[in-house]
């Protein structure tokens, strides 16, 4: 979706961008390359490696134009001011690009991905990725069950302490497996032994995928995706808060914006495009009341206007070149 982003950012040059979500650098570099020496992009990843790489890159190509923040885009405010310090600094554009780099899928010590079987139970953007994690203390939340600090647990502590129906339900609500509860009493049973046994829970992707293929009934581990996809999928939203973090930015976003800058969310989970989605709505539409002869007036100022009334989908052959685009939609709104 590289092209319609850029498109709906509608870069000027010499303007000032914020790409929220670095990755392999695809939308940082041709910002940049569009802004020209008078713009300044700044990338934004919690992924230590992506924003290695993107450094390796600004030093060997002394790119003058781009400047790198490890940190997670939920703090956004404090992001800018840190690498804007001067008061007032308002932006012509910010794009997500949201989820997980194909760099971090095929990472070998990962966790990401279901195919990483000695791979440690992390799915955490923001973590050492070398490897697996050390077993960490169980916080007293997270031994109470469901979220403790907002992102503060890793993968492993959310599958060996959660209650069933917690984990449940973010298999339904984020993975939208048909079969949570029967992966969740899976995943109750399995640590309970585990547990007995070496005195720790499902410490490995493969443990889990295990656990999960058991689970689940036959017919469904011949299906088109691996039965473990949703899943892993839910256990990384849950592990990264990720709805909460899309949820607390968007408002930070808008507000960094200069009149007329644009905001441009790719999201590839029907849940984050629903927080898009009424973000937008909300404030293109401020305060609108219906009088008692049907008339509908706006009487506040509203702060966006909507660009993309339809969402916008990847064209055939783009999810023909890269299939994993085929969830993805566009949503972009202007700043008034
Ligand atoms: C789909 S990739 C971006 C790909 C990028 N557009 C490219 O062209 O290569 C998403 C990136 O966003 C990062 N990310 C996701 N949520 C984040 C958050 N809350 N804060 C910071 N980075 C985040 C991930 O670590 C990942 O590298």
């Amino acid at each position: 979706m590289l092209e319609e982003a850029l498109e709906y950012l509608s870069i000027k040059p010499g303007g000032y961008y914020i790409d929220c979500t670095l990755g392999g650098g695809g939308y940082t570099w041709a910002i940049a390359d569009k802004v020209g020496e008078k713009g300044k992009v700044l990338a934004i990843d919690a992924d230590k490696l992506a924003i290695e790489n993107a450094k390796l890159k600004i030093e060997k190509l002394k790119i003058k134009n781009s400047f790198l923040s490890h940190a997670n885009f939920r703090n956004l405010s404090n992001i800018i001011k840190e690498n804007f310090p001067e008061p007032g600094v308002k932006f012509d554009g910010i794009v997500f690009d949201l989820g997980l780099s194909s760099a971090q899928l095929s990472r070998e010590t990962g966790g990401f991905s279901f195919k990483m079987v000695e791979a440690g139970l992390n799915m955490a953007f923001g973590r050492p990725e070398d490897g697996r994690q050390p077993a960490s203390p169980v916080s007293p939340d997270a031994r109470r069950g469901g979220p403790a600090k907002r992102g503060e647990q890793t993968t492993e502590e959310i599958v060996n302490s959660w209650p069933k129906d917690e984990l449940a339900r973010i298999l339904k609500e984020y993975g939208e497996e048909r079969f949570a509860w029967r992966i969740a009493e899976g995943i109750i049973e399995e640590r309970k032994k585990l547990k007995k046994e070496r005195g720790r829970g499902i410490g490995t992707v493969g443990e889990l995928v295990k656990i999960i293929e058991s689970a689940v009934p036959a017919f469904y581990k011949r299906g088109k995706i691996h039965p473990a996809t949703k899943t892993f999928q839910a256990l990384r939203v849950a592990t990264n808060d990720e709805l909460g973090a899309l949820s607390e930015v968007l408002p930070r976003a808008a507000e960094a914006l200069k009149p007329g800058g644009r905001l441009v969310v790719i999201s590839y989970h029907s849940l984050e495009d629903r927080i898009v989605k009424n973000f937008f709505k909300e404030n293109s539409l401020k305060n609108v009341k219906q009088s008692k002869y049907g008339e509908k007036r706006q009487t506040e100022k509203a702060d966006l206007k909507i660009l993309t009334k339809k969402v916008i989908v990847p064209s055939d052959e783009e999810i023909k070149n890269n299939p994993r685009s085929r969830s993805a939609k566009l949503r972009a709104a202007e700043k008034l």
